[in-house]
Parts: structure tokens; C-alpha cells; sequence
């Protein structure tokens, strides 16, 4: 099979962490007979030093002519002080918008040999956690009206939250659709008691759970869902909530599974065209040490295997490759912990990307 990556290395450890991706999607080249070329494809602070916008138009086509997208990270304290409209993160929403990505699936998974680097107490997690988050990635705050003016003679800044119909209905869609394939659970995430928006979420789901006998369902409040998570994270199979929710309850979750360098994410639209990130932004502290966790974007690269090139038997590969090292005792610093073997960033995908 020959496929075209677009590749967005972007900011801070973000061209560490793809190198070791495409190091692993190389190794699966070769064992499995295919062609993988990569674009290299300019966005992020990167972008902004190079050509003045954090998304050159180029950039968007390139992405929409490869078969997907593969992204390390974008934004650092470099270009904090640029307008809103500039900044790095804007690239980041501008190509999930680009590209009609609305779904995001981010998957959290305690691997067994990781329940030490887990925080929370053994007794709740001794069932295992393996829960995925299902985000609305094009709609909501994010993308939402918004302005800074002048009123009463001071600044005010505003960020609106809404839906419509259908927005709702094709990433509950998503959701049921998931649930079927796995233990047949979804947990609707919303701010029902106060929020409009919300409350059409839930009666958008509502109805389509109508078309879904078979699917347990529930509706959590968003503030009770981030205590639930840590409280008994073993009563979630599939979380559903719109963008900024999803943004929120994720980097949470990211922790019960050890670290957030563990999280990988798809994002997907109609098509079978996407973009594959860990959920982790650029970590400006440890850049440049080779001392990142390279596991989420690799799980990432395992996960466009899957969903863009249909590709399972590969995806499986890389997946047990992951678990393998880690079963073997091999760590990065953020999970590291007494008896195991330190590794760096490099060193880590190297190591995965043998056991392919
Ligand atoms: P962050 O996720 O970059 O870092 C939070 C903490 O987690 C840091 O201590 C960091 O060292 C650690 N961490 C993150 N990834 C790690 C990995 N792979 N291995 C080991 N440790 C890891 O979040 P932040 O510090 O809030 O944001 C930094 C910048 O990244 C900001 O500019 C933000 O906007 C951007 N960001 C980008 C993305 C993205 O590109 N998808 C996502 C989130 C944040
Ligand atoms: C993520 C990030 C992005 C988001 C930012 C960087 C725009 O936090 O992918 O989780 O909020 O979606
Ligand atoms: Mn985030």
C-alpha cells in the first residue's frame, strides 16, 4: 500500500516525539511490504517565524492532498504575547476546521505494568481503566462569536458556546457507534443545569439513543463527570461532550493512565482523511533534553494505521509493541518509576520500533 503523511513536527518537543513515530511507521514499511512518504508541512510557531502565519494556505492544501496528518505539537511561550487571531494553537483549529474534522477519539488506557505510575489509589484502578473520550472537535466556545470591546470605559471580552442540530447528532452518532464495538456504555457529558447549549445536547441525545436500545446511556454533569473520573474511572466505557469538555476531561484522564505522554488521539470527519496527535501540547519545560514520552504520538501513528488506511493488522503490531516495552520495564521519565529501565525519548522509539 502507498500512502502520503503530511507531517506537522511543529513547536517545543513536537519534532522530537514524530521523529520516533515515523521512525515505528518506517519499521512497519518495511515488515509489512508498504510505502509510506512524508510532506513536511509548515505550521505552529514554526510557521509564524518562517512566513509571518501560524497556517499558510500551502499548508492546508498539503494537508488536504496527503491521505493524513500526523502532528507533533505547536505553541511555547515564544509567541504567547501574539494576538489570538496569530498564535501558534490557531493552526491547530484551523485544520481540524479546514479539513471538517469534528471527531475527536481519545482513547485512555491504563497498561497494566503502568498501574505504579498511576496517582490514584490501587484499589481504584485494580479493575483497569480503558475509557475513551469521544470530543466534538469543530464546534462550540472554540469556534463560537467572540470579541474583546470597549464597555463602560473598560475592556470586555466575550466567548459564545453554541450547537446546532446536526453538529450534535453526527458526534453522538460517533459515540453509540463506538459503544456497540465495546462494552455498550455512553455517558452523555454536559452543563444541562445551566447552559442552553447543553440542554439541546441532551435532547439531541435523547433521541438518538431511541436508535440505540443496546447501548446503555447516561447523562453526567460535567463537574460531577471530572469527580466521577477520579473517584471510580472503571464505571466509564464511552464519555461523549462537546470541545472544550472534552479538552478539559481528557488532560484529566491522561493522568490516571500514568502520564498525559501516553494519550494518543484521531480526528476524523466524513471521510477517511485525518489528523493523528498525542493530546499533550509542546512541553516547553523539557524540550530539547530527548527526555519526552514518544508512546502518545506513536499510539497515534498506530491509530491512523487503523482508521485512515484501514490497516489493523499493522495498527495491532505497534499497539503490542508498546506493550511489550512496557511489560519489559522500559520507562521515560514521566513514568519511570523504582526498578525499572530509564530510557530517553529516542531511545524509546527506537525500541518500540524494533519490536514491530
Ligand atoms: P503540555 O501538555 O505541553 O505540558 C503539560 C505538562 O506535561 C508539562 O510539564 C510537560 O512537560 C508534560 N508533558 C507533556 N507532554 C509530555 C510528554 N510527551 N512526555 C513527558 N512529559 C510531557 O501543556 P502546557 O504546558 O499547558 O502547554 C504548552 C504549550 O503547548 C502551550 O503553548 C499550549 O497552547 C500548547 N498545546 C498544544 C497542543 C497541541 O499542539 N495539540 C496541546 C496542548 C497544548
Ligand atoms: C488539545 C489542545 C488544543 C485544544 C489547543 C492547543 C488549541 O489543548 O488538542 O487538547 O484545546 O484543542
Ligand atoms: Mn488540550
Amino acid at each position: 500500500m502507498n500512502k502520503q503523511i503530511a507531517l506537522i513536527r511543529g513547536d517545543g518537543i513536537g519534532p522530537e516525539i514524530v521523529a520516533e513515530a515515523v521512525k515505528v511507521l518506517d519499521r512497519v514499511a518495511e515488515r509489512f511490504g508498504h510505502t509510506f512518504s512524508y510532506t513536511e508541512v509548515l505550521a505552529g510557531g514554526c510557521a509564524i517565524d518562517a512566513t509571518g502565519h501560524p497556517l499558510p494556505q500551502d499548508s492546508i492544501e498539503k494537508c488536504k492532498m496527503s491521505d493524513s496528518v500526523l502532528l507533533g505539537a505547536v505553541g511555547g511561550p515564544k509567541w504567547d504575547q501574539l494576538d489570538g487571531s496569530l498564535r501558534p494553537e490557531k493552526a491547530l483549529l484551523g485544520i481540524r476546521s479546514a479539513l471538517g474534522l469534528f471527531s475527536n477519539i481519545r482513547p485512555a488506557r491504563l497498561f497494566a505494568p503502568l498501574a505504579h505510575a498511576c496517582p490514584l489509589r490501587p484499589d481504584i484502578v485494580a479493575g483497569g481503566l480503558d475509557l475513551v473520550i469521544v470530543r466534538e472537535l469543530i464546534g462550540g466556545v472554540y469556534f463560537g462569536e467572540r470579541d474583546t470591546v470597549l464597555k463602560n470605559g473598560e475592556k470586555y471580552a466575550y466567548d459564545t458556546m453554541g450547537y446546532a442540530e446536526h453538529e450534535i447528532e453526527r458526534i453522538g452518532r460517533v459515540a453509540f457507534e463506538m459503544a456497540r464495538k465495546r462494552r455498550k456504555k455512553v455517558t452523555s457529558v454536559d452543563k444541562a443545569n445551566v447552559l442552553d447549549s447543553s440542554r439541546l445536547w441532551r435532547e439531541v441525545m435523547h433521541r438518538l439513543r431511541e436508535e440505540y436500545p443496546d447501548v446503555e446511556y447516561s447523562d453526567m454533569l460535567v463537574d460531577n463527570t471530572a469527580m466521577q473520573l477520579v473517584r471510580n474511572p472503571g464505571q466509564f466505557d464511552v464519555i461523549v461532550t462537546e470541545n472544550m469538555f472534552g479538552d478539559i476531561l481528557s488532560d484529566e484522564a491522561s493522568m490516571i493512565t500514568g502520564s498525559i505522554g501516553m494519550i494518543p488521539s484521531s480526528s476524523l470527519g466524513e471521510g477517511t482523511r485525518g489528523m493523528y496527535e498525542p493530546i499533550h501540547g509542546s512541553a516547553p519545560d523539557i524540550v530539547g533534553k530527548d527526555i519526552a514520552n514518544p508512546v502518545a504520538t506513536i499510539l497515534s501513528a498506530a491509530m491512523m494505521l487503523r482508521y485512515s488506511f484501514n490497516l489493523p493488522e499493522e495498527s495491532d503490531a505497534v499497539e503490542s509493541a508498546v506493550s511489550q516495552v512496557l511489560e519489559e520495564g522500559y520507562r521515560t521519565a514521566d513514568i519511570m518509576s523504582e526498578g525499572c529501565t530509564l530510557l530517553s525519548c529516542s531511545e524509546m522509539g527506537e525500541r518500540i520500533a524494533a519490536l514491530v
